[in-house]
């Protein structure tokens, strides 16, 4: 049948978070995953963490079985992620000298990007690099090896695969805030000294309630720095129990989201972060929460869903 993928405009690509056991454990859920989606995100098989349990101890599975599934499906596959503070190994001992924590990170990046080579499209980088009054946030990897850690991680990735797009990632910037401005700042300064930073992905972990403040504007301007922008991880999450008006409110957010990125011409991905409220991260991360996605715990279309439909 007829799914997002096929409204999609050609620049436009159009994805969901994914984990290989979901697609085994229901038919149903691929079916629709592979119907309205032409881009995947590895929801956490691509993570540090679970790439290299044990120092060296690959485990490549997960991560390889999802690359295999978005070829075999005309799905682009968006990497997710090699820098990031909550997924650092716990092999990884903040004691050990600069040296060696600087060849741990460069080497991560460069085997894992220089596996993916020409399989993986774009990468995000860095994640959530920012604290909320968008300076940089206190991490193991600011603390030992500097702020140059964040260019010097585009520059492994990007020899370790010229041709992959490499984008910075965040929460809580979509809209204008300190942290948006803090971002803004941030990728002005990588480019201005040639650091290959080619995109800025917005990840848009919403709440039903709340609208962020001019979403196409701030996208614009990241857009007029020179770098395409993406929605990579938007969910709505709504205070249960769930009303109809919660509900409309969470299609228009979708909404919003939605036209923000189709009026900046360098929107090149909108990603939802899975697609059913049957097995959303939200209902174990927010206790009170749920319901944040576009289809319901039956896999039936939310109000959500007919509205990314309309908007495209
Ligand atoms: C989340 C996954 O959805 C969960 O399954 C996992 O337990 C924790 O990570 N920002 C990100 C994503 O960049 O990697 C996070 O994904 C959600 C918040």
């Amino acid at each position: 049948g007829t799914g997002l993928r096929s409204l999609a405009p050609a620049n436009l690509r159009i994805g969901s978070a994914m984990e290989m056991k979901l697609l085994d454990a229901d038919p149903r859920f691929r079916d629709i995953f592979t119907t309205n989606f032409n881009a995947l995100t590895a929801e956490n098989a691509m993570k540090w963490r679970n790439l290299e349990p044990t120092r060296g101890g690959y485990n490549w599975t997960p991560s390889d079985q999802l690359v295999e599934f978005g070829q075999a499906h005309g799905q682009a596959v968006y990497g997710h992620t090699l820098v990031w503070h909550t997924a650092v190994p716990s092999w990884i001992d903040e004691s050990w000298d600069t040296e060696t924590i600087r060849d741990l990170l460069r080497n991560h990046v460069t085997t894992v990007v220089g596996r993916y080579r020409g399989k993986v499209w774009a990468w995000d980088v860095v994640n959530e690099v920012l604290d909320e009054q968008g300076g940089l946030r206190d991490t193991i990897w600011l603390r030992k090896l500097g702020p140059g850690y964040i260019a010097d991680a585009f520059r492994w990735a990007h020899e370790a695969d010229p041709n992959a797009r490499l984008f910075i990632n965040e929460y809580g910037t979509e809209g204008r805030t300190r942290k948006a401005d803090g971002l803004f700042r941030l990728v002005r300064e990588l480019r201005a000294v040639g650091v290959p930073v080619h995109g800025v992905g917005f990840q848009s972990h919403l709440r039903w309630d709340r609208t962020p403040d001019d979403t196409t504007g701030n996208l614009r301007r990241f857009a007029d720095l020179g770098v395409s922008v993406a929605i990579t991880e938007l969910d709505v999450r709504i205070t249960l129990p769930v009303t109809p008006e919660k509900l409309q409110r969470q299609e228009r957010l979708y909404r919003h989201m939605l036209r923000a990125c189709l009026t900046v011409p360098t929107c090149e991905s909108f990603t939802v972060w899975g697609f059913s409220d049957a097995t959303s991260w939200i209902n174990t991360t927010y206790p009170d929460h749920g319901a944040a996605c576009v289809f319901d715990a039956d896999l039936e279309p939310k109000p959500a869903y007919d509205a990314l439909v309309e908007t495209l």
